[in-house]
């Protein structure tokens, strides 16, 4: 009987008489071809994450811009500018300049959370929750982009209009996550703080939420349709715009409310210093955007206010979000676990670079090693408590 070949034999390239080429590794996996080469330090992969969030933000105000200009429709279609072109013509204007830099700033977007991914892909040992955290930002920007195009589509539709800027909300709520996780451990979070001041914290972060989106439809009742070059008449929400700008001032009175409640339980409780830090964080974020929105309100809203407003909103969400994440604490290992260590202490007590497995008593297994990459470099504020070069 003839032997038959190895299995692996019979599926290599160049088996068959016609060979296929094969690809560069580069171009294959780009993505593992950098992680082999690279190690970022824990700083790097920082800036990054910090980087893809400024670049969040950034976004929203020129979006804003664009509106605020009335510029939305200076490309009249999507995805090209006008008919078969993708960046239209100088002859169109400056709304047409103005819109299609905003749709240009997308790729700068992408380059930054690209960074991003890329710096956390090569992190030494693997995150992979934090790796998705990272791709989970670029499919928010890929899908905001469509929406965007879809605004234009829909000639500015508020509703879908406001969608978008609630989009972005939610893109800055995972690049938030991405960026708060970095110094942290991937243990399961252990609290800081009691349940009831927990749900103190979710509330107020539910009350928020609903603000913005109220603020979105005063946005789109509003005299700010993004278009006035009068060819479209655009749709605006039939609502009141003075009693839907009322109810948003309520919702904005009813956080800041939550937030002055909360910073009175956290001390009460003598909760840890970062959460009582992050609640007055918010309520002076809060104070400054709830001055701007009164004044553009009794101003007649003015562009540059409005736009204020919007860049506020994000400050807004940001602060909440990281009232939400300063309750818990994510260790490098999970609690009980030998000589575990935690993310607040880990630095400070010298457990670092190329430390030996350590022999877990408890359960009677070797501990991985701690890397250095691993090792956090923040407090329980998440601020960092060393800059490695
Ligand atoms: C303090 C927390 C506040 C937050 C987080 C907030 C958030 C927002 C958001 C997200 C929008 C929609 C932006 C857009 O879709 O383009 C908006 C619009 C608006 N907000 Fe606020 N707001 C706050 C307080 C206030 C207050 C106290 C007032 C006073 C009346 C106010 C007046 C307005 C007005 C008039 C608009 C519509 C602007 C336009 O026509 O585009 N806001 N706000």
């Amino acid at each position: 009987m003839t032997p038959r070949p190895p299995r692996e034999s019979v599926h290599k390239a160049g088996a068959y008489h016609g060979s296929v080429p094969k690809l560069p590794e580069t171009a294959r996996n780009p993505l593992a071809f950098i992680a082999a080469r690279w190690t970022p330090n824990p700083v790097t992969v920082r800036r990054a994450a910090l980087a893809a969030l400024v670049m969040s933000v950034l976004i929203v105000v020129t979006g804003g811009a664009v509106r605020l200009t009335a510029s939305g429709l200076g490309c009249p279609t999507w995805p090209t500018c006008s008919g078969d072109s993708l960046l239209g013509t100088r002859e169109m204007g400056i709304h047409h300049a103005i819109e299609i830099s905003n749709r240009m700033l997308t790729y700068v977007l992408c380059a930054a959370v690209g960074w991003a991914i890329i710096a956390i892909r090569a992190m030494e040992p693997r995150r992979t929750g934090l790796y998705r955290l990272a791709w989970a930002q670029f499919w928010v920007v890929v899908g905001n982009a469509v929406w965007g195009g879809l605004t234009v589509l829909t000639k500015l539709n508020p509703y879908v209009v406001s969608l978008h800027f609630l989009l972005s909300a939610a893109l800055i709520t995972v690049a938030v996550l991405t960026w708060q996780r970095v110094p942290e451990g991937d243990a399961s979070p252990r609290p800081l703080v009691g349940k009831p001041v927990r749900q103190l914290g979710q509330l107020l972060a539910a009350a928020a939420a609903v603000l913005i989106v109220v603020g979105t439809l005063v946005t789109g009742a509003g005299p700010h349709p993004g278009d006035s070059s009068g060819t479209y008449k655009v749709q605006r929400i039939d609502v009141d715009w003075k009693t839907i700008a009322q109810l948003h001032a309520d919702f904005a009175w009813i956080v800041v409310g939550l937030t002055i409640a909360l910073w009175f339980v956290l001390r009460a409780v003598d909760a840890p210093p970062g959460p009582q830090r992050r609640a007055a964080e918010l309520f002076a974020v809060l104070m400054g955007q709830g001055v701007i929105g009164y004044v553009q309100y009794f101003t007649h809203l003015p562009a540059v206010l409005v736009d204020l407003h919007m860049f506020g909103a994000c400050l807004v969400w940001i602060a909440t979000l990281r009232v939400l994440l300063s309750f818990r604490e994510r260790p490098l290992a999970e609690p009980g676990e030998g000589a575990a260590v935690t993310s607040a202490v880990a630095p400070a007590q010298g457990v670092g670079a190329g430390q030996a497995g350590v022999r877990d008593t408890a359960g009677g297994r070797d501990r991985q090693p701690v890397d250095a990459a691993r090792v956090p470099l923040a407090d329980q504020d998440g601020d960092p408590l060393s800059v490695r070069g």
